[in-house]
């Protein structure tokens, strides 16, 4: 029987794609405390990971799952956010897409690093079924080692949900509940 001819793998540099976003944060962006919302940021997070995504895909793209989003600290109105996006990894149809985020205050100079997040995105063909995206063409060490840790936190995730399916479908109240001791909470009703 004749073999398909397996289509001539195409490659993109992370050059290619590597996208920043500067943005003022403006008063209307904050928060009662005065602080910017973390829906601002996720929502230009997502901007500038779709950005790097499609350059990268050259078609439209699907955010699919978003990880280690830990607002480590607050941001503050007036400050230029800047948040730096680039492709870590690919698979067949998706992309992880690695973003640091960063604030500066234009006056004193002082920049903080505020969260480092991966957004993984799926390219998307006219019919609206996943595509096959060019594979990722590694240009520096910094590159193989972005790529080698999301394949590792690929891993563990799949590992992780593996085992969280398997406790909730063991978790028996009754048999658990003095997982409960010390905890901050109290039953309203009888177990
Ligand atoms: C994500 C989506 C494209 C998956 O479609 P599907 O028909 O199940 O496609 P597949 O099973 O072929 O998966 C496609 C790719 O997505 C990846 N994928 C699917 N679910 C995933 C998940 N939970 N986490 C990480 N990757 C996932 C698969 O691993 C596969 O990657 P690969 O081709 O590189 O191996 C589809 O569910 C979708 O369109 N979701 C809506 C996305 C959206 O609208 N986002 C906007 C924000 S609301």
């Amino acid at each position: 029987m004749q073999q398909p001819i397996p289509e001539p793998d195409f490659y993109r540099p992370v050059s290619h794609s590597r996208t920043t976003l500067t943005e003022l944060m403006i008063p209307s962006y904050a928060n009662f405390g005065g602080k910017i919302h973390g829906g601002i940021l996720l929502s230009l997070m997502d901007k500038v990971a779709y950005t790097c995504a499609a350059k990268h895909a050259g078609n439209y793209c699907v955010t699919v799952t978003v990880d280690g989003v830990h607002f480590l600290q607050p941001v503050e109105v007036g400050e230029l956010v800047s948040l730096m996006a680039s492709v870590n990894y690919v698979g067949r149809t998706s992309l992880v897409i690695g973003i640091k985020v960063i604030a500066e205050n234009v006056k004193s100079g002082y920049v903080k690093h505020t969260n480092t997040s991966y957004f993984t995105m799926v390219a998307k063909a006219e019919d609206n079924k996943p595509t096959k995206v060019p594979g990722l063409l590694l240009e520096t060490p910094e590159d193989v080692r972005r790529f080698m840790e999301a394949i590792q936190r690929k891993e563990i995730k799949t590992r992780s949900e593996q085992e969280l399916t398997k406790m909730k479908t063991n978790l028996e109240l009754r048999q658990n509940i003095s997982a409960l001791l010390g905890q901050r909470c109290s039953l309203g009703f009888e177990l």
